[in-house]
């Protein structure tokens, strides 16, 4: 007994020593994890530090991801959408050009550059600052293979420094059938702008596209990361030294995507153009031209027509990390308003936008009302996550101060809401929980894939009484009105029809929720 006594105090000790010995090794590797999570993530530290994965916000990440699947034209490859098929094979070809890729925007057949290389855009910043959250819930693979179908057809259409095919369709056309895309036999009419006919906030989208794309695959494919930039830099000079508005030179655009001004795109493409080069050049052209484009203290929110918001927060990127810049006077006013767009957003806020509905979704636009929401709630966990990283801890708000924690927290209330946290307690993200729309604003899901109708009498399908045959997964509809309410009719394309630039936006915000950690991803 004494003896196993003496032993087990032996024992002890040396069980003490270990444990003194763990206790030591681990506080120096939490030192290390902690200041590495400080480090700004352009330092080239990548922070790993892992958090928990959120199943709700995942599960509806790889819902989203499929949309961009049933949006693609082209040749397929490994298609997983049963009922989606090849399709838009001799498009361009009247232009001798191969614009068979690229995606149909929304429930049509229509390609229509502008918002589809804001799309691109998106897609490529949420991989840039969040692809290793979509690798640990496998997503990254298929972001990155969506952004590539995508850029594909953008190079394709850029087949001369100051050429630029903007739309492949044309919406009176196509919109006078109602058909599948595998079977469609509509002219397939080209648009594009060139000097004599210059569309600079087309021009300046696709250059942003580019640039940000040649850092997505800058390690994986620096061949293919190269020619994206090449394009994006010449892109830029061709918006930037043709200036015009798309919108006033082809008039025809402005049933659909009209832009109300170019500035915003010019300033977009430059801060992409300078984290994808670094040349000075790019960063002095954002400091110059703030004053005549940023409407510097006014905050507004980030769509497919203003990419000011974006620009805002992209800016603050370099303010908050890149050494030198912090203080940058050039990029100050950009600081600011972003810090005035995160203030406008957090409900208790005393400069709180009262574009809320009661439930308190951001509402701000009849059509397509998700936009805003998803938009601004992408940016918000965008923002708070630089803050963390950088070690901020405050943001001021008027006389009130708030935290990070508080801006995530909005955000997640946006996305709870699209999710089905809403007085309908529908999920607009079409696939995701057991109520969402049904009747969804899109030829290819209301048709039956083995339908043998086609432009004309394809119409049946729109006013049929029965739910979609195929399930849109990832559509992100219109949304809801201000009173909450939403009516799931397939004709009610103004709340009802998706569209790829939502999805992007939805893909930004659940990468960026989709695991509890903060940690952000550095771009080289
Ligand atoms: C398009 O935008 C311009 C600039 O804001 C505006 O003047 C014009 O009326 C708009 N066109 C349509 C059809 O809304
Ligand atoms: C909700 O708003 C829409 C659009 O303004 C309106 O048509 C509808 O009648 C309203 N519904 C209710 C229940 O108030
Ligand atoms: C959609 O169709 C229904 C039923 O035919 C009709 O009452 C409604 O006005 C239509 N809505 C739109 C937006 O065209």
């Amino acid at each position: 007994m004494g003896e196993k006594t003496s032993s087990r105090c032996c024992c002890c000790s040396w069980f003490i020593g270990i444990i003194v010995l763990i206790a030591v090794v681990l506080a120096i590797v939490f030192t290390i994890r902690h200041n590495k999570a400080n480090k700004h993530p352009d330092d080239g530290g990548d922070i790993t530090v892992p958090g928990s994965v959120d199943k709700n916000y995942a599960d509806a990440l790889k819902i989203a991801m499929q949309f961009f699947d049933i949006q693609k034209s082209g040749k397929l490859e490994n298609n997983k959408v049963t009922w989606r098929g090849d399709s838009g094979l001799k498009d361009g070809s009247e232009a001798g050009l191969d614009l068979s890729k690229g995606l149909y925007d929304a429930g049509d057949h229509m390609k229509f550059g502008f918002p589809m290389a804001f799309t691109a855009t998106l897609l490529s910043w949420s991989i840039l600052e969040y692809g290793h959250h979509m690798d640990s819930v496998h997503q990254l693979d298929p972001a990155k293979d969506s952004l590539k179908w995508i850029t594909d057809f953008l190079i394709h259409a850029h087949p001369s420094a100051n050429v630029l095919y903007i739309q492949v369709g044309d919406p009176e056309t196509d919109h006078k059938c109602w058909d599948r895309p595998e079977t469609m036999s509509e002219k397939r009419t080209l648009t594009k702008i060139d000097t004599e006919t210059p569309g600079t906030e087309v021009a300046a989208e696709t250059a942003a596209a580019m640039a940000a794309a040649s850092l997505v695959f800058k390690q994986s494919d620096p061949k293919y990361s190269s020619t994206l930039l090449k394009h994006a830099k010449e892109l830029f000079g061709f918006a930037d030294n043709h200036r015009g508005s798309y919108s006033v030179n082809i008039p025809e655009v402005q049933s659909y995507y009209n832009s109300t001004g170019y500035g915003d795109e010019l300033l977009w493409a430059a801060s992409w153009l300078y984290h994808a080069t670094e040349d000075k050049t790019y960063l002095d052209f954002v400091s110059k031209n703030g004053e005549e484009f940023a409407n510097f203290g006014s905050p507004s929110w980030f769509s497919w027509d203003n990419k000011l918001p974006g620009t805002q927060i992209l800016l603050s990127r370099l303010t908050f990390f890149k050494q030198g810049l912090s203080g940058s006077k050039g990029l100050q006013g950009y600081k600011e308003t972003a810090e005035a767009v995160m203030c406008g957003l957090i409900p208790s806020s005393p400069t709180a936008t009262s574009s809320r509905t009661e439930g308190g979704l951001i509402w701000v636009a009849e059509w397509n009302a998700l936009q805003q929401p998803v938009s601004s709630a992408f940016l918000a966990t965008l923002y708070s996550d630089y803050m963390l990283t950088s070690g901020t801890e405050k943001l001021s708000c008027g006389d009130t101060s708030f935290k990070p924690s508080d801006l995530r927290k909005f955000a997640r209330s946006q996305a709870d809401y699209m999710l089905g946290k809403n007085p309908e307690k529908m999920s607009y993200l079409v696939g995701y929980g057991d109520k969402y729309p049904e009747f969804v604003h899109h030829r290819g899901a209301s048709i039956p894939a083995d339908a043998n109708t086609g432009c004309k009498d394809g119409f049946k399908w729109l006013s049929s009484e029965e739910p979609n045959p195929n399930v849109a997964y990832g559509a992100l509809v219109g949304g809801p009105f201000l009173n909450e309410t939403f009516i799931d009719a397939r004709n009610n394309s103004m709340q009802n029809e998706p569209s790829t630039y939502n999805s992007a936006l939805v893909v930004g915000l659940l990468s960026s929720l989709v695991t509890t950690s903060s940690s952000l991803k550095s771009f080289k």
